[in-house]
Formats: structure tokens, sequence, C-alpha cells
């Protein structure tokens, strides 16, 4: 019973993390995964000798209140630092279970299959608690965003790694206790070396990958403990971090190992190395914005990571309600990394209610853009950038991006002519077509609206 109490289980968390897959059934697969997991715990729960029930009732209740704490506080913007944190405590609690075998019993007499298991337990739940608390540490601003490289790094943190090896063979084989406390201590270390190199803007990958590392940590610590909810959990986790580490690194154009070794980007949101061009631009007003908007059959609004600080969403949704009374269809372009993590500007858009059948992804949208008016790019700089078409000595040449300036007209929101996170100039700011509407998303989003009645 227990058993196939677990398939039920674990048959919610692939339906759920199916549905996760399209906005319209988001958040319904989120629950559907909670509630196998909450089941799973449940069935463990009563299937085991609990020696004190009130702990565990006292640990669900302070997990549940500080997770809805946290969820309802935090800022959408704030959202993969959340995701950092959560990696990293559930890394560090894989490789405290796994700990507790290692004080409990003497590891010389286990099979290997269990000394395997909590070595790798160790190993990946230490690495991913220390990285994933850089990570996040970075992207609050605690540590510096710029990656910290330092003469000889690649050599050290490869000692490190083969120290890690060689003592962790040790311990295997010998069964001693010191050798295992070892392995955590340098893992841990491990963690924050391989993090600190990495430049803050790139933190959205690590965090995918580190969340990946969390799940095969909690599949290790399931074949340490033999429970297959775990292992099941913990492998779908690793897989799908995994799939998420590679879309995002492929929608950037660059390889994994580009983002961990290379050090790109020097400052966090945005590089420092732009040299701006001299060419002027054509400066929209919001009057400007209104009459272009008001006449236009078909609006594109391509939003960005500034309309994720700006808070905009709400905002963008009163403006495309305004266009479509009058007339206009309205379509959202979303890049597959418009924003700072993937999902972010749906999730955005899904707080304002801006329905689902508006989103179109970039292959939905891109053949659109030669019959679209008017193209309202808010917040959004390297995703429509034309120089990663057409410019091979761009830093960002090959990666895919809306071409928004195969459309009418294009009005372009932001506060300046700052670069976005590749910390490189856009083209696309001087062409003949572009107005440039210098403000914050929200203002000029509201001022645009109030223009709009005596359009
Ligand atoms: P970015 O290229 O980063 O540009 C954002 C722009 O928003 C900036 O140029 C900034 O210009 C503007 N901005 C900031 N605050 C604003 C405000 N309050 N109001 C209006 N505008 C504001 O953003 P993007 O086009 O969304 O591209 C995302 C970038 O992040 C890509 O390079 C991508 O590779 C990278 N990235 C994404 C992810 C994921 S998964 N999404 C992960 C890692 C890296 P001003 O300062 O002039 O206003």
């Amino acid at each position: 019973m227990t058993q196939l109490l677990y398939l039920a289980a674990a048959v919610a968390f692939i339906v759920g993390l199916r549905r996760l897959g399209a906005p319209s059934s988001a958040r319904s697969g989120n629950r559907i995964a909670a509630f196998g997991m909450l089941a799973a715990i449940v069935i463990t729960l009563v299937d085991q000798d609990i020696l004190n029930w009130w702990v565990v009732a006292a640990g669900l209740a302070v997990g549940a209140v500080l997770g809805l704490w946290a969820a309802l506080r935090v800022q959408m913007t704030a959202m993969p630092q959340m995701v950092a944190i959560f990696n990293g405590l559930g890394g560090v609690a894989s490789a405290l279970v796994a700990a507790t075998e290692v004080a409990e019993m003497s590891l010389a007499q286990a099979p290997p299959e269990t000394s395997v298991s909590v070595l790798i337990s160790i190993v990946i739940g230490s690495i991913t608690f220390t990285g994933s608390f850089v990570a996040f540490g970075k992207l609050q601003g605690v540590l510096p965003g710029r990656p910290l490289l330092f003469p000889g790094q690649m050599v050290v943190n490869g000692l490190l790694v083969l120290g890690l090896v060689g003592l962790a063979i040790w311990a295997g084989v010998t069964g001693e206790d010191v050798g295992y406390w070892l392995v955590a201590g340098l893992a841990l270390l491990l963690g924050v070396m391989t993090v600190i190199p990495i430049g803050g803007a790139d933190m959205p990958v690590v965090i995918s990958l580190l969340n990946s590392f969390s799940g095969l940590a909690a599949a290790a610590a399931g074949f340490v403990i033999e429970s297959s909810p775990l292992i099941i959990g913990g492998a779908l986790v690793g897989a799908a971090g995994l799939i998420l580490t590679v879309q995002m690194t492929e929608a950037m154009n660059r390889s994994l190992g580009n983002v961990l070794f290379a050090g790109f980007g020097t400052e966090a949101g945005g590089g420092s190395a732009a040299t701006m061009s001299e060419q002027p631009v054509k400066r929209a007003t919001p009057e400007d914005a209104a009459i272009s908007l008001g006449y236009a059959d078909s609006v594109m609004i391509v939003p960005g990571y500034g309309l994720a600080v700006a808070q905009a969403q709400h905002a963008v949704r009163k403006l495309a309600d305004a266009l479509e009374e009058r007339g206009a269809t309205v379509h959202y372009a979303i890049h597959p990394v418009a924003g700072r993590m993937p999902g972010h500007m749906n999730v955005l858009l899904a707080e304002a209610d801006v329905p689902y059948e508006q989103l179109l992804d970039l292959e939905q949208a891109d053949p659109q853009f030669p019959q679209t008016d008017v193209v309202l790019i808010l917040g959004a700089n390297d995703v429509v950038n034309p120089s990663a078409r057409d410019d091979q000595a761009s830093p960002i040449y090959g990666m895919p991006i809306l071409n928004v300036d195969r459309a009418g007209t294009v009005i372009v929101v932001k506060r300046s002519l700052s670069p976005g996170f590749a910390g490189i100039d856009n083209p696309l700011f001087y062409d003949e077509r572009t107005l440039m509407f210098f403000a914050d998303a929200k203002e000029a989003l509201e001022q645009t609206v109030n223009a709009l009645k005596s359009v």
C-alpha cells in the first residue's frame, strides 16, 4: 500500500512538472506537485516509527509559515534570490541526512553503495549549499556582483577538486568518519570557489544548475535512506534543472562552460564595457507615443527586465485595455531570456491578469513583426538588439532576438541609453523608425494612457 501511494505521489510530481510547461496550467501544476510532496511526507511519517510527533508537526508548521511568509513578501525581481536560498537549503538538508548516517553508524562495514550514496549526497549537497548562498549574496548585492578573479584560480580550483576526489575515495575505502567530515569541508569550500568567479548577471543560470544539483543530492540521500519518493523527486529536479540550464544558455547562445568559466559581465545586471554611439536618437514624448499607438491597428508589446524593475505590469495592462477599446489588436512578445529568470515576464504579466492567449513566444511573435504597426518595448534591450543578428563581432552574435526592427514603428521605453545585461550598445535605438521614450516604464505607461484620452 505504501509503495502504491508513493507511486501516486510520483505521478503527481510528473503531472505537476508537465503542467508547469504552459502559463495557463502552471498554477495548477504547482499545486498538484506540492500536494504530491505533502502526501509523500505524510505517507512516510505514517509508515515509519516516529519517535516524536510533536517535533515533526512543529517542523512542518515552522516550514509552512516561513515558506508562506517568504513567498508572499518577496518582490518579483528578487525571485531568483529566493530560489537560490531554497536550493541551498535543499542541498544542505540532503547532506545532513547523509551526515546522520556517518554520525550514527560506522560506514566501515556498510555496503559500497551506501558509502557512495552518502559521499555523493554530502559532496553535491554541500557544494549546492555554499554555492547557492554565494549566488544569493551576489544577486542581493551583499557580495560584489562582478566576477572575483585571482591569478591561478583555475589551478586552485583544480587542486580542490583533486583533493576532494582523493579524500572521498579514502573515506569510502576506510570508512573513517574524519574522512567524511573533511570531504564535507572541502565541498563547502568548493561551492564558494566555483561561484565567486561568475558574474552576478549570470547567476540565474548558476541557480538553475544548482537547482539541478540539489535534486541530485536529494536523489542520493534517497538511496541512503531507501526512500523511493526522494529518489524520484530528486531525479526529476535534477533532470528538469539541467534541461532549464541548457535552454537558458542556448537562448543566450553561450555554452555552459562559457557561463561557468569565462567571467562574463563585470557588473551585476549589466556590463561596463559599453561604448555608446554618438549618433542622434529621435526622442518621443507621451503625446508622441499616444498618437503612434492610438492610430495603430496592431501593437506588439515587448517586455524586458526594466518592466520588472519598474513594476509596470498593471500599467501595461491598462494601456493594452485602452488600445483594445480603440479597436487595436494587442499581443506581447516574450523572449525566453527576457528579464532575469525563466518565465519572469510570464509571471509578471499573469500578475496583472493579461490573457494568456495574448502572450506569444519568440517563434510565434517573430513572423508577425513585418505586419505590426507599432512595437512598444518596455525595459528590454539585449533581447531586441539587432547586432545579435547582424554583427559578427558582437559578444551576443548568434543569440536569437525578437526582430522588432521589421515593424512599422518602434517605441523604446527606458530611462537612458544605458546598456542592458550584456553591457553593449544597441543600434536599434538609432534606427530611422525608432522613437526613444526616456522614462521609467511605469511612469511612461501612465503618461501615455493619459495622453491617449485626447488622441
Ligand atoms: P536587459 O538587456 O538587461 O535590459 C534591461 C533594460 O531595462 C536596461 O537597458 C535598462 O535601461 C532598462 N530599465 C531598467 N530599469 C528600468 C525602469 N525602471 N524603467 C524602464 N526601463 C528600465 O533586459 P532584457 O532585454 O530583458 O534582456 C535580458 C538579459 O538578461 C539578456 O541579456 C539575457 O541573456 C540576460 N539573462 C537572462 C536570464 C533569464 S533566464 N531571463 C538569465 C541570465 C541572463 P535604463 O537603465 O536606460 O533604463
